[in-house]
């Protein structure tokens, strides 16, 4: 089974671990939790007693058979976790046996122990629970590398952040807050908006009832003609089409991330995902990027990007500016649930996956 992409040289012992495995592709019962040989810690590795293990919307995708990364069937997901170091390999420093850290790993997190190579954790912040811990690496990196490394967002912006309830939303739309006088655009079923408001979205708008372009332009009615669409575009839904003809000429940047539409009939349609050429955003006077974390695991100057950025987040973590927004926690037992909240919209912030005798106490004392 694999365990991580890093787990060329893991050995593995007679120990169980318990993992959740996407036994094929198929609904939720194709999840089951299995026990594996414990691996043991190789050079430059470090073992984590997984407290708690973060879902993404990759690993629905993955279990559907629609996510192109994912590891070959029976697989082991997951990109993230926050638990305690158990042991640490031959020439590892950065860490020591005890520490609580938050894990970053391409694949294999759902699962109560974990090998990665030791520059792939980062410390806990005193106070955080593991759940907070968990919630954090992959919706604020990814949220973090687009505004801030990619769209660069400056005072005065206009933001549209799509999905904005969801985990990367709810990171968007606080780190938007940190920059001054940018005014936050958020797509969200109406039952999420209040909870959104009071995070810094000051549009949240029901694209359930409304079209988004429309309303858009309707609550920008009064701004000068070329500053009543929006400067900077988070798209994970596949809708680009839409998205770019929404921009703002001379500064209109789209970030695309996803392609969550695909997985929802009324809307899954590739008609709905633009082409561009490099005449038209010439013409159109728009910029166009795209993102995928998943792909910045590798080379290593990449990742090391990454745990730059980790560190910034940790910061505003602890000065304050920025909250871990847990929405659920399920042991893994219940992974199957986990994936139907996910799947019917329920969460806002963060599902976490539980191992069924992690304790999950904030202290850091443990
Ligand atoms: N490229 C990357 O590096 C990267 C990294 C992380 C995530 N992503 C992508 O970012 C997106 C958000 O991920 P996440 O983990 O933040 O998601 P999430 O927490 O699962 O967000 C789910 C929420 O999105 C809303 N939603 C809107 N349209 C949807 C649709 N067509 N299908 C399902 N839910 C929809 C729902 O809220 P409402 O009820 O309010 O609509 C739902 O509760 C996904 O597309 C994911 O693949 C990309």
């Amino acid at each position: 089974m694999n365990n991580s992409i890093f787990n060329r040289s893991v050995v593995y012992t007679t120990k169980k671990m318990k993992q959740i495995v996407i036994t094929k592709n198929g609904s939720y019962d194709v999840l089951k939790v299995k026990e594996s040989a414990d691996p043991v810690t190789g050079e430059g590795q470090i073992k984590i007693q997984v407290k708690a293990a973060g879902l993404n919307f990759a690993e629905i995708m993955a279990r559907q058979g629609l996510y192109p990364d994912a590891p070959p069937l029976p697989c082991v997901v997951g990109y993230e976790a926050a638990g305690i170091v158990t042991e640490v390999g031959q020439g590892v420093d950065s860490v020591k046996v005890g520490d609580r850290v938050i894990a970053l790993s391409k694949f294999g997190a759902h699962s109560d122990t974990m090998i990665i190579p030791h520059y792939m954790a980062v410390p806990m912040p005193e106070h955080m629970s593991f759940a907070e811990g968990a919630s954090i690496p992959v919706n604020f990196i990814t949220a973090y590398h687009m505004l801030f490394k990619v769209a660069r967002v400056q005072p005065g912006d206009s933001v549209l952040i799509h999905m904005a309830a969801g985990g990367v939303g709810v990171a968007a739309i606080q780190l938007c807050k940190t920059i001054k006088n940018v005014t936050v655009y958020g797509t969200a079923s109406a039952s999420k908006h209040d909870f959104i408001r009071e995070l810094g979205c000051h549009h949240p708008i029901d694209y359930n009832t409304k079209d988004y372009v429309k309303e858009i332009y309707e609550i920008n009615k009064d701004l000068p003609e070329g500053r009543r669409g929006i400067d900077i575009i988070l798209d994970p839904l596949g809708d680009s089409k839409k998205s770019y003809s929404l921009l703002n000429p001379a500064v209109g940047r789209l970030v695309t991330f996803g392609a969550s539409n695909f997985l929802s009939g009324s809307t899954r349609s590739i008609f709905n995902i633009a082409s561009f050429s490099p005449l038209s955003l010439m013409s159109d006077n728009k910029m166009v990027a795209g993102v995928n974390i998943g792909h910045m695991f590798q080379p290593e100057s990449l990742l090391h990007m990454l745990q730059e950025e980790m560190k910034d987040i940790m910061q505003l973590w602890v000065d304050g500016k920025v909250k871990a927004i847990v929405s659920k926690e399920f042991t893994f037992d219940d992974a199957g649930e986990a994936h139907r909240y996910m799947e019917e919209r329920k969460n806002i912030g963060k599902i976490i996956l539980v191992p069924t005798t992690a304790d999950l106490t904030p202290t850091s004392s443990q």
